[in-house]
């Protein structure tokens, strides 16, 4: 049976690759909504990345608007990597209008109507995730597990100390981590591994003329390669999350625990993961640590190819 799953992302360059890859595995993954915030750019321009996304593909799955700004403090958005459009600027045929309500509500509804238990998926700001379990916390009893990108063991790329979705909201992300559900974390260390070189995007254009495809290799060619990887490709951080529950095999994990900085300081985003149960903290986190890049690069090719 296919996981059902809410995707709740703020495209974004990468989300957009994280969006095409679940609606293209359907034997896996049970899209049951897309829930958007604003992240990379504002919600202004994700709602209509995802709705453009969404239509691309041809998926009729719903598409909700949610929150613009995180939980405390002010909205800051990523326009250097993901252009100020959050697509690089590749102009995508506009999609259909938002189906209409709140994220949030729509997260708690689905879930609570779900028959089989759901999975939450965050590949943005925690903020729609977090207003949905912190306004019912009931829910919980049928989330199955919370899979994220976001966090850092090491270092940060928005600031030296946070990665930029934990950054973005970590009192959201903290809502998450203290939630008592399951959350797998892929983390900046583990989506340096599925760093998408120039040879890796040549090899995907030449998959097919399709226009997904195409469409998502033209976004991703306009992504500056990271100095933070010695310029050697840009890392295609989302997908990670949804490749997790397509093919976990191509991934090794670690249990341990995770919590926060919020304090208001330079660390302030820091996702503190005890890989080495230094802290004797109770293990919340699932820790996504090696991917089998080879493999991920073949399964994002051999999915793409079937979208229009
Ligand atoms: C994360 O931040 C965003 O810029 C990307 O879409 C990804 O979700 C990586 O730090
Ligand atoms: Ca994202």
């Amino acid at each position: 049976m296919p996981t059902p799953i809410i995707l709740d992302c703020d495209p974004g360059t990468d989300d957009a690759f994280a969006l095409l890859l679940a609606i293209a595995s359907p034997e896996e993954i049970d899209l049951l909504a897309v829930t958007v915030a604003g992240g990379n750019v504002g919600l202004d321009s994700t709602l209509p990345n995802a709705l453009a996304l969404v239509a691309l593909a041809g998926s009729a799955v719903p598409v909700y608007a949610g929150a613009d700004r995180p939980l405390l403090g002010a909205f800051e958005s990523e326009v250097r990597v993901h252009g100020e459009d959050g697509l690089g600027g590749v102009v995508l045929p506009p999609g259909g209008p938002a189906t209409p309500g709140i994220a949030a509500d729509a997260i708690r509804r689905i879930v609570r109507e779900s028959p089989a238990p759901v999975t939450l998926v965050g590949i943005g700001p925690a903020t729609n995730l977090a207003l949905a379990i912190m306004t019912e916390p009931a829910i919980l009893s049928n989330v199955d597990q919370i899979v994220l990108m976001t966090g850092a063991w090491a270092e940060g790329n928005r600031t030296p100390a946070a990665e930029f979705n934990a950054w973005s909201d970590p009192e959201g992300l903290a809502v998450l981590l203290s939630c008592g559900r399951p959350v797998v974390m892929a983390t900046l260390e583990l989506t340096a591994q599925a760093l998408c070189t120039p040879a890796h995007l040549a090899a995907l254009r030449g998959a097919g003329n399709r226009r997904c495809l195409q469409a998502i290799c033209d976004i991703q060619a306009t992504v500056p390669l990271s100095r933070r990887l010695n310029g050697a490709g840009a890392p295609l951080h989302d997908p990670c999350a949804i490749a997790y529950l397509i093919r976990p095999n191509l991934f090794t994990t670690r249990a341990c625990s995770a919590e926060m900085d919020l304090g208001p300081g330079p660390s302030r985003g820091r996702s503190l993961v005890d890989r080495w149960d230094r802290t004797g903290r109770a293990h919340n986190v699932i820790l996504l640590e090696t991917l089998d890049s080879d493999g991920f690069f073949d399964l994002l090719a051999e999915r793409f190819v079937r979208l229009p």
